[in-house]
């Protein structure tokens, strides 16, 4: 008996050994972790159970058959983070460069289909140089399993890749198809054909970050949803992001004990607004001062920053918020904020998380480049994502809600259960300028005259009054309030049931 514990130490040892001491070295020199390293992060201590950690590939063209090792480049298994059960692939790059063999795909498939039994979360850490290339159409057979069930899980169990290293070719587009991509700054990258063959196609030359680095990805593409400084830093924040989010799309949005009180008044917020309508101020803190304790988890921090998506909590439980930021383009919507908001809205509201909307915004960004990129049809996903979203619907407008960006951002007409206005706010077709220029063109000679229009209206609908009178907005709170409403209506709508007409599914502009 002694002999066979022994025996299977040794196979563990050598499993674990991955590509062996030099291969780890290397790793460990580029400022990376191992596979298993990274897991010992992620997951809560001695929680982790690995699946497979015996398999080996099958392969025996290019002298294959003689190096085989245990766990074939990728090591899978279960855990928890903070108790909660979490599944996860985590590609070893010790291991035939992490590639994607036949076997190794079935290992990901099978805590693929797994984590969907059990309905709980998945997270895939990548480092990896794609299809096994000795492998050939095996590998890709693999790749289209993976995918398939990537898409079969879409909505229903939360989905996260996380790059830690190269990721290129079949690996690039797993990770598209799930929920969230995050990077490493400096040692991840990712692109469906390299620098290399880039070159040979196109003649451009450029490097492997300069072509799918974060500073790519997670500022200009938005393929990744945010990048952090490191693999320590990476895992550490994946922590934190799976707290915020739901086991699956029934199980509701997470719930943890908080100190902040609901009903917590801040009457800073009474003086956010400047008193000047074209003076921006940052509507990050608004959002800081409304979630339990300021924590803030922001998605796609660095792109389309005209608009602010995250997840907070309001009275212990999750809250996606989306905010128009004054900071930046005054907030206006672009396609690329319409876009960015609308994936967001759609992951809230297939995982059943209530969604926070705080409105200031001067409508959509006018000119050619915004038409000729398809402004009409980017804008049009965030309205689609709002007006088919079903959970509850809260919205604050702080200041501007102009022409059709009002009707978007969660307006009554749309879907919003709660609406509220600051007495700073400003809901009206357009800006007092533009529309005397428009109505009142007759006087624009005369100084007075237009001035006079100016102000008669501003007076008669640059406030929240007009669409108050018509219900079209519920209450004019006070802004030191907003917490204490958000968080009471949010408990209001608790079980909101919304039915929608029976389809097949629906068709987004996308
Ligand atoms: C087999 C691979 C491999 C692969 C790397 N290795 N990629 N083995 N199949 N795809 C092995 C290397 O031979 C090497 O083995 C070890 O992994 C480390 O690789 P290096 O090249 O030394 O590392 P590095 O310089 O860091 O470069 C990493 C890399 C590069 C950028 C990922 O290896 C690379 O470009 N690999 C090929 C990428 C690729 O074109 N993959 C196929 C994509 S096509 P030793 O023994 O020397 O340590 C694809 C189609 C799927 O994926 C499409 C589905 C839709």
């Amino acid at each position: 008996m002694k002999d066979i514990i022994e025996k299977l130490e040794q196979r563990r040892d050598a499993a674990k050994l991955g590509g062996g001491q030099a291969r780890i070295d290397a790793q460990h020199k580029r400022g990376k972790l191992t596979a298993r390293e990274r897991i010992e992060l992620l997951l809560d201590k001695g929680s982790f159970e690995e699946f497979d950690m015996f398999v080996e590939h099958r392969s025996t063209e290019f002298g294959m058959e003689k190096q085989k090792i245990a766990g074939d480049g990728v090591v899978t298994g279960w855990g928890t983070v903070n108790g909660r059960t979490v599944f996860l692939f985590s590609k070893d790059f010790t291991v035939f460069g992490g590639s994607l063999s036949e076997t190794h795909a079935q290992k990901i498939v099978k805590v693929q289909d797994m984590a969907l039994k059990a309905r709980a979360p998945i997270i895939g850490l990548f480092d990896a140089g794609g299809a096994r290339i000795q492998e050939g159409v095996a590998a890709l057979g693999g790749y289209g399993e993976v995918f398939k069930r990537n898409v079969i899980a879409s909505g229903v169990i939360p989905q996260i890749s996380v790059i830690m290293g190269p990721c290129a070719g079949g690996d690039v587009y797993s990770p598209a198809m799930t929920d969230f991509i995050f990077m490493v700054k400096d040692t991840s990258y990712m692109f469906v054909t390299g620098p290399d063959v880039v070159k040979t196609v196109t003649n451009e030359v450029v490097t492997a970050e300069e072509l799918g680095g974060a500073s790519v990805h997670a500022v200009k593409s938005s393929v990744a949803d945010g990048a952090f400084e490191n693999d320590v830093e990476t895992l550490l924040q994946m922590r934190r992001l799976i707290d915020f989010l739901p086991s699956n799309n029934t199980s509701g949005a997470p719930e943890w004990p908080t100190q902040d009180d609901p009903d917590r008044i801040d009457n800073s917020l009474d003086t956010l607004i400047p008193d000047n309508p074209n003076k921006p101020y940052d509507m990050k803190e608004l959002i800081l001062k409304v979630v339990d304790e300021g924590d803030f988890f922001e998605i796609s921090p660095a792109f389309a920053k005209n608009i602010v998506t995250g997840f907070g909590r309001v009275a212990g439980r999750s809250v996606g918020f989306v905010a128009n930021q004054p900071m930046v383009l005054a907030g206006v919507l672009d396609s690329d904020a319409s876009r960015k908001a609308a994936r967001f809205v759609r992951f809230c509201d297939a995982f059943e998380i209530p969604i926070v909307t705080l409105v200031d915004v001067p409508g959509f960004l006018p000119g050619t480049a915004q038409e000729y990129g398809g402004l009409i049809k980017h804008g049009a996903k965030l309205l689609f994502a709002y007006s088919q979203a079903t959970v509850p619907l809260v919205t604050v407008i702080t200041r501007k809600a102009f022409g059709g960006a009002y009707d978007v951002m969660a307006s009554k007409h749309v879907g919003g259960d709660l609406n509220y206005a600051w007495p700073t706010a400003q809901i009206a077709v357009m800006g007092a300028k533009g529309a005397v220029e428009i109505i009142f063109r007759a006087d624009i000679g005369d100084a007075d005259k237009i001035a006079a229009r100016t102000r008669e209206y501003e007076e008669r609908f640059l406030s929240p009054f007009v669409a108050a009178e018509r219900g079209y907005i519920d209450d004019v709170i006070m802004p030191h309030s907003t917490r204490k409403r958000i968080a009471r209506a949010l408990a209001m709508l608790r079980g909101k049931s919304v039915e929608m007409p029976a389809r097949k599914h629906d068709n987004l502009p996308v």
